[in-house]
């Protein structure tokens, strides 16, 4: 029904126009139990359960949608009637701003891809706030953090952590975006001279956060893909070092493969989707290698169906997200991709997922 009847309808508006009109329409289906139970029965209800037991955290199934779809916390209860295993919600900045002049978002469907340069438009915290104090969850919340556009690069530090303060009770994971390439300089925070800095805040702050409510709530960095493979070493140890529980690989990529012949590849911005798979993939195989089970890895990037799903989870991620796929596809694609997990676990005759994937990977 997706691919045959609402795609075509959205896909006639511009790309942000049918990101708006889809959040408004799952923000009001959140307020309706009836159309609740609709989308629960039509899509929830055909995701198997596969539980997986992460980071002190139990996830439905590994599947999550990644951040920058719900930057504002606006959809929870309708998102997670759709079945995904977690939801990633953000980037929320601490105060609101517009982000870039549109047009920012941009759809490149022969590939299966999109452009953006959104610069994290957001309604900020207080509203972000308001939002999941007063919403329905039925799945584990990730909050992802970013800085404003005006606090200079030098203090954003400052930024993460007032996020961390002020979301701690609401988050079940906090990720860390040091990764778009849509703000300036904070890409800059991923060289391992400001890393570790930025870590050792976040790392301090979240002890004191953990003494006041006796509860610690895992932290995962987000890096993008265009970091050079010889830094990978040495970005995996400062994680291990500075107490972080998770890397996610990766953001969208400033780079442009396969888009040779494609006019709307000179558009500025970070690029997602089927283009980027390869390359996340790499950084996830690397990071891997680097951090040997020391901290979870979650694998994001061009995942479109349930093969690329379990490929990733083979090179090293404990957790997926999608988001590009998700766009392409819509809802039914949450249940391929864990019913192909799932199939992937009978076959191996292994009574948890991961299990049949640690299985896998010695093989
Ligand atoms: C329109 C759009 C907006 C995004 N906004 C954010 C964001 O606010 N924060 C973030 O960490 N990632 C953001 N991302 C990146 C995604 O979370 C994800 O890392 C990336 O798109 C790769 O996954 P995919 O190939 O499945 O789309 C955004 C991606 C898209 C397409």
């Amino acid at each position: 029904m997706y691919e045959q009847f609402i795609r075509p309808l959205l896909f006639r508006l511009d790309a942000e126009e049918a990101h708006e009109f889809t959040l408004d329409w799952l923000s009001r289906a959140g307020h309706l139990s009836p159309a609740i139970s609709l989308i629960r029965s039509l899509y929830g209800k055909q995701v198997p359960e596969l539980p997986v037991e992460i980071m002190g955290i139990r996830f439905p199934n590994p599947l999550g949608l990644a951040a920058g779809l719900d930057k504002d916390a606006r959809c929870i209860h309708a998102l997670s009637a759709l079945g995904f295993g977690y939801l990633e919600l953000g980037t929320v900045t601490p105060e609101s701003q517009p982000g870039n002049p549109k047009p920012r978002m941009f759809r490149l469907p022969r590939q299966e891809a999109i452009i953006n340069r959104m610069g994290f438009n957001s309604g900020g915290i207080k509203v972000f706030l308001d939002n999941i104090a007063s919403s329905t969850k039925s799945a584990p919340i990730g909050i992802n953090l970013g800085k404003n556009a005006t606090t200079p690069i030098e203090q954003a530090a400052d930024d993460y952590v007032s996020g961390l303060k002020q979301l701690y009770l609401y988050a079940d994971y906090f990720a860390i975006n040091i990764s778009s390439p849509n703000t300036k300089n904070l890409r800059e925070l991923q060289s391992v001279a400001s890393l570790g800095n930025l870590l050792g805040r976040l790392s301090n702050q979240r002890k004191e956060l953990t003494e006041t409510f006796n509860r610690r709530v895992p932290i995962a960095v987000k890096i993008a893909p265009d970091v050079d493979n010889d830094s990978i070493a040495g970005i995996a140890e400062l994680l291990v070092e500075h107490d972080m529980d998770a890397v996610i690989a990766t953001n969208t990529t400033i780079a442009r493969p396969g888009l040779e012949h494609e006019p709307l590849a000179e558009e500025g911005g970070g690029l997602s989707g089927i283009p980027l798979k390869e390359r996340a993939l790499e950084i996830t195989k690397l990071l891997y290698q680097a951090l040997d089970g020391r901290i979870v890895i979650i694998g994001a990037g061009g995942i479109s169906t349930a093969e690329d799903a379990w490929q990733r989870m083979l090179a090293g991620a404990d957790l997926l997200q999608i988001y590009s796929g998700f766009v392409y596809h819509g809802p039914p694609l949450i249940a391929e991709i864990v019913k192909g997990l799932e199939e992937k676990r009978t076959e191996s005759g292994c009574s948890t997922l991961q299990e049949a994937v640690q299985q896998a990977r010695r093989i």
